[in-house]
């Protein structure tokens, strides 16, 4: 819901509201954004006070002496009028004035939300779901029109904002910032929380509090990287998800970008993200108009948890499109930890076999399938068969695939070119590159010029034709390098304009492709989570989260990225113990707890398992597809967060809260542990929980040597008859079931078995160990 009465816009969504005002200089003026309010007749205390001008500041002019502009939360800045904070815009004029000025001239309140048709990913909602408030300002001096966009998605307590810059001058500008949103926020008691890391270790949680000056959270690898996601959060409470006032601000983009947050002078917050100024200038002429990425924001004051819901309820319905949207994702088998490049037909058809006996329904090949590749040096490009490897095509294959009960799903990666490559050969233009200057290489490779229409072309063409001629139910699309070397031989351009030409290469790439394939199930990939992102997901409703898949790991990356992305968005496999990322052992059971929080797969050589292992999964792909619903598109919360605690409490619910799914993971076994409270702070008071944990096997070789104190002879560590008595003897978890009353789940908690401590153990110990972790399903009773 959007009015605006006497030039002041209200803003509201089902939890939250926003209101601005054109102020007496005619600048907009942020005035509120938070819990939603009732009525919004008596705004004047909100005002900026301003009676008397400061020291040293600028006034904004002669009029108005004691207004400054350094001193009031703005809507979107402008630069060189006395605002000495980050500025949005910058740009400069052939006469080198780089002043911005912008003024209120007039604004339209729109139903739903219109297209922009800029060539960038958008979010969509319908009448009944959003709406949409213009405003449009004019520079004081030159021909400039902003238009800034706010749309309203209501259910979603999400707000849209972008921003474009219309050229009415007969002149070019060089156009160096643009920001998709500014906030300004009047006090700075803020933790800022964000999402940083690298290959591996993609998204961990840091949490600081403000201090003076500037954060500055951007990638300028040419992708939105692992190093620091688009995705933030201003937090009162940043020890517990639960609680306090949160915004949270993400965007629509795929490259580089920025985050300034700045702590004022005057104890005020300002936020801007967008584009990120480091790596972009745009030459805007004359007539031309340039439009932002997206931003989206949030408020909730039920925290992080809050926020993180509104994400996650705007990704499914506003982001995610196509005939996968709120769709149950197949349960995946992929071939690469289990055979690397290394495979044939038959190996590979002996994995899918045992994948459809086991229950999994996505077959998926992953790299080395086409040109002469053997390992990572050489062919991409080359979308055709390796006919060394798969004699009989990957029709034939797929074919095969098909006709056990599966679908079937293949890699690729057509943004890079490897020089050993029939393409590179024939196109060696097509390689990103300087003139005069080696280009350097990133996992043997480089990149294909997006910018370009007959590269995109040859993409389309070779893919497709691979795609129909396999019939593929699902394509992982993968990207293995950052950028280098940045330039176009195509020569179309400025070569600053290079990053942002790129992203808008991909993305009409993509647009083509998701309109040829409606029914494709694509998965989006950047040496696991380098890309992981609200514009990948416009096109690809889900992302491989990382290529590290050890269970601890795991916890702390879904962790993290579960703060901005819903669960369907995360790609969650089983992989071989030890981990071929951390060297870490970690048991079979906990390894699928934490991949069954995301989108269920297994990568593994499931052809080598035992007889009990082979029990294990089958069981846990049951759970997982009469759960799999809760588990993809539940509500989740944070109850106690791996980067806070050696323990993490991960929850899913139904709307309702009659039936939600626990996770409780620990990292370190403690000797002589502590009590254990699995307390669901969502519960529903009025509802009687029946509670279980799932029923999961326990490893007799976790016992070691210590099973001799009751084994009638003497087990060895690693003997055969280990081996023996484990695939004989079958051990389950713990008994422990209870009704609980909601009130009593949230209030207080249920007090759970005890923890193997290093005496005792009997059918009630908790075994868990290092790593270890249950499921616990709670369910509302009838009556
Ligand atoms: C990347 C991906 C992996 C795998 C390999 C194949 O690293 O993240 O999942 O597909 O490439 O080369």
């Amino acid at each position: 819901m959007i009015h605006e009465k006497n030039l002041v816009f209200t803003l509201h969504t089902a939890w939250t509201t926003y209101i601005f005002r054109v102020n007496e200089t005619n600048h907009l003026e942020q005035l509120y954004y938070g819990r939603r309010i009732g009525t919004t007749d008596h705004m004047e205390p909100l005002y900026d006070k301003h009676t008397i001008s400061v020291g040293n500041s600028v006034s904004y002019d002669e009029e108005h002496p004691s207004l400054t502009l350094d001193n009031i939360c703005l809507e979107y800045s402008s630069y060189g009028k006395g605002d000495f904070r980050e500025p949005p815009i910058l740009f400069s004029r052939q006469n080198g004035d780089r002043i911005a000025d912008f003024h209120y001239k007039e604004h339209r309140i729109i139903k739903g939300k219109p297209r922009s048709f800029s060539g960038l990913p958008e979010s969509y909602g319908d009448k009944n779901q959003c709406m949409t408030l213009i405003v449009v300002l004019k520079e004081r001096v030159s021909a400039l029109r902003l238009e800034l966009s706010y749309t309203t998605f209501d259910q979603a307590n999400v707000i849209v904002r972008k921003a474009s810059l219309t050229n009415d001058m007969g002149e070019t500008i060089i156009l160096q910032r643009f920001s998709s949103l500014q906030l300004d926020l009047p006090t700075s008691d803020y933790s800022l929380v964000t999402f940083d890391g690298a290959w591996a270790r993609e998204r961990y949680r840091t949490a600081q509090r403000l201090r003076s000056g500037i954060h500055v959270n951007d990638s300028k690898t040419g992708v939105s990287s692992s190093r620091h996601n688009p995705c933030l959060f201003l937090t009162t409470n940043e020890d517990n998800d639960n609680q306090g006032d949160c915004y949270g601000c993400n965007l629509i983009y795929s490259g580089d970008h920025a985050q300034h947050i700045e702590t004022t002078p005057y104890g005020k917050v300002r936020l801007l993200t967008g584009l990120n100024p480091a790596t972009f200038s745009w030459q805007l002429h004359p007539g031309e108009k340039f439009h932002t990425p997206e931003a989206i924001l949030t408020f909730s004051h039920e925290g992080l948890n809050g926020t993180s819901r509104n994400f996650h309820r705007f990704i499914n319905s506003h982001i995610v499109r196509g005939s996968w949207k709120y769709h149950q994702r197949p349960i995946v088998v992929n071939n690469w930890e289990a055979t690397y490049f290394n495979f044939s037909e038959h190996a590979l058809l002996k994995l899918a076999r045992k994948a459809a006996d086991l229950g999994a329904e996505l077959f998926v090949l992953d790299d080395g399938w086409f040109g002469s590749r053997e390992d990572d040096t050489t062919s991409l490009g080359d979308w055709t068969v390796n006919t060394k490897k798969l004699p009989d095509g990957l029709a034939s294959l797929s074919k095969k695939i098909h006709g056990m009960g599966l679908l079937f799903g293949l890699w690729c990666e057509p943004e890079m070119v490897s020089r050993k490559s029939q393409l590179y050969r024939e196109h060696p233009e097509w390689l990103v590159s300087v003139p005069g200057r080696n280009p350097s290489p990133g996992r043997n490779q480089y990149l294909l010029d997006l910018t370009r229409e007959d590269v995109r072309d040859y993409l389309f063409e070779s893919l497709s034709n691979i795609w129909k001629l396999a019939n593929v139910d699902y394509v992982k699309w993968d990207m293995n390098r950052m950028f280098s070397d940045m330039y176009s031989n195509s020569e179309k351009f400025q070569q600053e304009e290079f990053n942002h030409r790129y992203m808008l290469g991909l993305y009409s790439l993509l647009q083509r492709f998701v309109e040829a394939f409606p029914q494709l199930l694509f998965e989006s990939c950047a040496s696991g989570g380098n890309r992981f992102d609200l514009g990948m997901l416009c096109y690809m409703p889900q992302t491989w989260t990382s290529d590290n898949t050890d269970a601890l790991s795991r916890v702390y990356i879904q962790e993290g990225t579960s703060y901005g992305y819903p669960l369907s968005s995360m790609g969650a496999h089983v992989s071989e113990s030890p981990n071929h990322q951390t060297l870490r052992v970690s048991n079979l059971e906990s390894r699928f707890n934490v991949a069954a929080f995301g989108l269920l797969g297994y990568e593994m050589d499931l052809s080598q398992l035992s007889t009990q292992e082979n029990e294990v999964i089958r069981n846990q792909i049951a759970f997982y597809k009469v759960h799999r619903s809760l588990l993809q598109y539940g509500e989740f919360f944070r109850f106690k967060t791996i980067a806070d605690n050696n323990q993490a409490i991960w929850v899913v619910s139904a709307p309702d809260r009659t039936e939600m799914l626990a996770l409780f993971f620990q990292t370190l076994n403690i000797p002589n542990p502590p009590t254990d409270i699995l307390r669901i702070p969502i519960a529903d008071p009025d509802l009687t929980y029946a509670v279980t944990p799932r029923r999961e096997r326990i490893d007799l070789k976790s016992f070691g040597t210590l099973v001799n104190m009751v084994s009638p002879i003497r087990i060895k560590n690693d003997g055969n008859l280990q081996r023996l008595v484990d695939e004989t003897v079958h051990l389950e978890n713990e008994l422990e079931y209870y009704i609980v009353n909601g009130d009593v789940l949230a209030y207080r908690g249920i007090v759970l078995n005890q923890q193997f401590g290093g005496t005792g153990y009997d059918k009630e110990t908790r075994v868990l160990g290092d790593f270890g972790s249950r499921i616990y399903h709670l369910k509302a009773l009838k009556g």
